[in-house]
């Protein structure tokens, strides 16, 4: 048996108005003449959050749009253009939801690995440190403040950057950030946190490593999301700590049939990730009894919509497009139902499964 040996984020500080530090964090990080880089969620444009960005000298804001989940061309032409500007910079800072810190990681490999993002989109493959980067999370749920993974769209399939230089060198989780967040938006991305711990609780892979995180993020998204009353600074708190110690969970085992279906779904259709792990929990009845049953309390509580039959009407080449990316997951599939998950879920079983959302 060998153990996997996983490279973490080296700092993070966690507290409401934590973001106020950032300039003295960032201080000891600033190579002489090179810039630090912000790489904002659009959404942020023209609000007070980019006021209180610390620039200095030729530091630069530049707004992401994740209109779209973070492609490969998109990182390519954002490390293009930085490379080009300034040579090289001192440091990548991505703040916004789970997209604009996948960039901010990626683009921080990409200064520094040569040929194109797509080029490393797989299990370690990335060869050398990016520059510095920190990561600002403003939605929780996804775990990318803590993941050695950076999902990315590229012209054949939509995979991460799996490796030891992609974690972020530092993490603010200030939980002040991710007060303002739409109701659905912030349920989604809630529950791919949700979905994140059920995945690695009931996987084959689960150890106490593991169950030590998931049980505590499960724990506080029932909190969060089940207790009565209105929406209260608290719970941003606890959230943000979901967030965080799910993505823990996942670093030792990993995530199950929900991904590895709405993977499908994201790569034809563009669902994003949040919500298209809402569409496909919503019918895994079958596989995760209980986390579905406590799913829908979940939506119904929080007044939320499940889009139904987004899949009606598409053509046998797209079911079977859907179902290469989500066959393709074998490490998911592994997790979710043993060593001999091939018997358990074929081509046709998956069909099925896509023509019920
Ligand atoms: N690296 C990983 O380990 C990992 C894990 C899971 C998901 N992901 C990736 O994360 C992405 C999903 O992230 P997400 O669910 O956080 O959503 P997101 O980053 O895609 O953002 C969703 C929407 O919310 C907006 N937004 C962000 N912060 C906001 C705020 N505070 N107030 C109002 N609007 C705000 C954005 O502009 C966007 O329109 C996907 O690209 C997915 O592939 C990465
Ligand atoms: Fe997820």
């Amino acid at each position: 048996m060998k153990f996997r040996n996983f490279k973490m984020v080296s700092y993070m500080v966690y507290g409401r108005g934590s973001f106020n530090q950032l300039d003295e964090i960032l201080a000891p990080q600033r190579r002489e003449s090179q810039p630090m880089i912000f790489l904002v969620d659009h959404f942020f444009e023209n609000k007070p959050l980019v006021d209180r960005i610390p620039l200095r000298g030729k530091d630069k804001i530049i707004f992401a749009d994740v209109s779209y989940e973070p492609k490969t061309k998109q990182v390519d032409a954002l490390a293009a253009q930085l490379k080009q500007e300034f040579g090289n910079v001192s440091g990548i800072i991505g703040i916004g939801g789970g997209s604009a810190m996948d960039l901010a990681k990626a683009v921080s490999l990409m200064m520094n690995n040569p040929g194109s993002s797509a080029d490393y989109q797989g299990w370690d493959l990335v060869k050398q440190p990016g520059v510095y980067k920190a990561g600002i999370p403003t939605l929780s749920g996804t775990g990318a403040e803590v993941s050695r993974t950076t999902v990315l769209t590229g012209p054949t399939r939509k995979l991460g950057m799996n490796s030891d230089f992609t974690p972020f060198d530092q993490i603010v989780l200030d939980p002040e950030l991710i007060a303002d967040a739409p109701v659905n938006q912030r349920f989604y991305t809630g529950m791919d946190c949700y979905i994140h711990c059920i995945e690695s609780l009931t996987g084959t892979f689960l150890n106490e490593f593991s169950k030590s995180y998931g049980e505590k993020a499960l724990n506080l998204c029932q909190e969060v999301f089940l207790s009565a009353g209105d929406w209260t600074p608290l719970h941003d708190d606890r959230l943000m700590m979901a967030s965080y110690a799910g993505g823990m969970s996942i670093a030792y085992s990993q995530v199950g049939v929900a991904h590895a279906v709405s993977y499908g779904l994201g790569y034809l259709l563009g669902t994003k990730h949040g919500i298209g792990n809402c569409i496909v929990f919503d019918k895994l009845e079958e596989y995760y009894p209980e986390g579905v049953k406590e799913f829908k309390k979940m939506v119904k509580k929080n007044r939320i919509e499940i889009p139904q039959h987004i899949t009606r009407g598409l053509t046998n080449d797209q079911f079977e497009t859907m179902i290469d990316v989500a066959m393709g997951m074998k490490p998911l599939w592994e997790n979710a139902l043993g060593a001999d998950w091939e018997k358990k879920m074929t081509r046709g079983r998956l069909r099925e499964l896509y023509e019920q959302l």
